[in-house]
């Protein structure tokens, strides 16, 4: 053959290849759920604008409706925007949709182990026994409700100190929640002038401000093109390094002195748990496995809960006739003479709608964390391959206009009937849904209801300035939706 036959031969098989791998990919495609043409490589990212992602997914959902596949990079991701959506697939369909879908910062930082990031046997196991020793009384004589009791009494002699002047809340309002973690894990709190917790704190917070920059989501989104900055990976590995060692330096403390007929906190629980499946080829439980465990409750713990409550005190602040009613209600029911406790969640009914109204307004993960399914699944007239990435978002479920008419407004009346009754409301999805939601919700809304009650059974919260000029527009940090800083006074009552 002579060297135009060779080239036309060549450019035929070519062009046969583009025409039968595009007919694969068309094939392949009609059987996934709709959605934008993606570019190679890119994928949709150019469709997508992350200054505003919610007005992208929402505009993607008008046209491919409730169930869509965009490409993130290579990355396929199928979308699920919308209640029902949600409820088909992670209740109806929750023992697919439930594996973690992959986050290349957090695979390379926790390498699968610990609860948040790792997957199949060993999420299974970590899961079910974080989730029976967080029950309230899965730790020994003292509860998880005393502890943050306890937390919250020290919170409000740190709010005391500022004596009523002008004072941004972030750095003490940051310290609470970490300090459950520490209680939880470790058996005791730490003073908040503890060298060992401000150090802690301080790794906490560099490495959600790395976590949360445009390079991390850079990094997560494109994962064909992994951009290694050595400033900002060194940061975050020395920082989980150096928390790790914290941690394996408490597990070898408690390892001198345990008691496994006694134990007192999440460490002491976990290692009787070690050794009573010592003998059991299949278990996760190793040491290894505890340390990641213990950095992933901190990591999902800590900032989440603590910029809720920034947030919270700032529409408190933001709405005086919200502030006078939680405060004629704590009078009524809990007085000025004893520690609120969560038996009274059910007497104050006003509160408990200011907590679920705060977390539905603030929309804090507007995106949740993605998922993935863990084998080929028939969903609707579609079907979806083993393996791919799942964004069950829920910012359109918190803000369904239907449920919540207004749901740009902050409104408490939305948990509340006519009778000024508590109403739930399915939509109340802020920790997720179905196997896979917050492993710690119950602990979370305990840290809620306790911490605001008890601030504002103590204090008036006052603005500095005009409520009417406080901004109580989030502060988008990567995806997540932050408080914007302000300054407050807390005027004992
Ligand atoms: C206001 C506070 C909080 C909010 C809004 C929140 C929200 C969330 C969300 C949306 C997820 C992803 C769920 C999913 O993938 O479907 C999650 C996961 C998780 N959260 Fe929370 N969370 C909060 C507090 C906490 C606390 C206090 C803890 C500590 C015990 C915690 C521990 C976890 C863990 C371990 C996971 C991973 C669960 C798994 O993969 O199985 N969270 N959280
Ligand atoms: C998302 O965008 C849609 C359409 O622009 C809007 O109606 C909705 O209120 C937005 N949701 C949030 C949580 O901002």
């Amino acid at each position: 053959m002579d060297l135009w036959g060779l080239t036309t031969t060549a450019l035929l098989a070519c062009v046969l290849f583009l025409i039968l791998s595009l007919w694969i990919q068309g094939f392949k495609r009609g059987k996934l759920p709709p959605g934008p043409t993606p570019l190679p490589l890119i994928g949709n990212i150019l469709q997508l604008d992350t200054k505003n992602i919610n007005a992208s997914f929402s505009k993607l959902a008008e046209k491919y409706g409730p169930v869509y596949t965009l490409y993130m990079g290579t990355q396929r991701v199928v979308v699920l925007y919308g209640y029902n959506i949600m409820k088909e697939a992670l209740i109806d369909h929750g023992d697919v949709f439930l594996e973690r879908g992959d986050i290349p910062i957090f695979d390379d930082l926790l390498k699968g182990e610990g609860i948040g990031f790792s997957h199949g046997e060993r999420w299974k196991q970590i899961r079910r026994f974080s989730l029976m020793t967080l029950r309230n009384f899965g730790m020994g004589k003292r509860s998880i409700e005393e502890r943050v009791q306890e937390e919250a009494q020290c919170l409000v002699e740190e709010l005391r100190k500022t004596k009523g002047q002008p004072t941004d809340p972030t750095f003490i309002l940051g310290c609470a929640p970490c300090n459950v973690i520490c209680s939880i894990l470790f058996r005791d709190r730490f003073k908040y002038s503890d060298e060992k917790f401000l150090n802690l704190m301080k790794l906490l917070n560099e490495n959600f401000q790395v976590l949360n920059s445009p390079w991390a989501q850079f990094y997560n989104f494109l994962p064909g093109f992994r951009v290694y900055l050595p400033g900002k990976h060194n940061i975050i590995y020395r920082n989980t390094d150096k928390m790790n060692n914290f941690i394996m330096e408490r597990v070898k403390e408690h390892q001198k002195v345990l008691d496994p007929n006694n134990p007192q906190d999440f460490i002491d629980c976990y290692l009787s748990k070690m050794q009573q499946e010592k003998d059991n080829p299949q278990s996760k439980f190793d040491l290894q496995n505890l340390v990641m465990t213990g950095t992933d409750l901190f990591g999902a713990g800590t900032e989440t809960t603590s910029s809720t409550l920034k947030y919270g005190l700032l529409l408190i602040l933001k709405y005086p006739e919200v502030q006078a009613k939680i405060h004629e209600e704590i009078d009524r029911v809990i007085g000025q003479n004893r520690v609120p406790s969560i038996k009274d969640r059910q007497d104050m009914p006003y509160m408990d709608a200011v907590v679920h109204e705060v977390q539905r307004f603030i929309d804090l993960k507007p995106l949740n964390l993605p998922h993935a399914v863990n084998r080929d699944i028939q969903f609707r007239q579609y079907v979806i391959p083993k393996g791919t990435t799942i964004f069950p978002l829920l910012s359109p479920v918190l803000w369904d206009s239907k449920e919540f008419p207004n749901p740009d407004q902050f409104d408490p009346q939305h948990f509340l009937d006519k009778d000024g009754k508590f109403k739930k409301s399915d939509y109340f999805m802020p920790f997720s849904t179905g196997k896979r939601s917050c492993l710690g919700e119950g602990l979370a809304r305990m840290e809620l209801f306790l911490f605001f009650t008890t601030i504002l059974q103590n204090f008036t919260l006052k603005p500095v300035g005009d409520p009417n000029d406080l901004s109580i527009k989030p502060n988008r940090v990567g995806f997540a939706n932050i408080a914007p800083n302000y300054q407050l006074c807390f005027l004992p009552r």
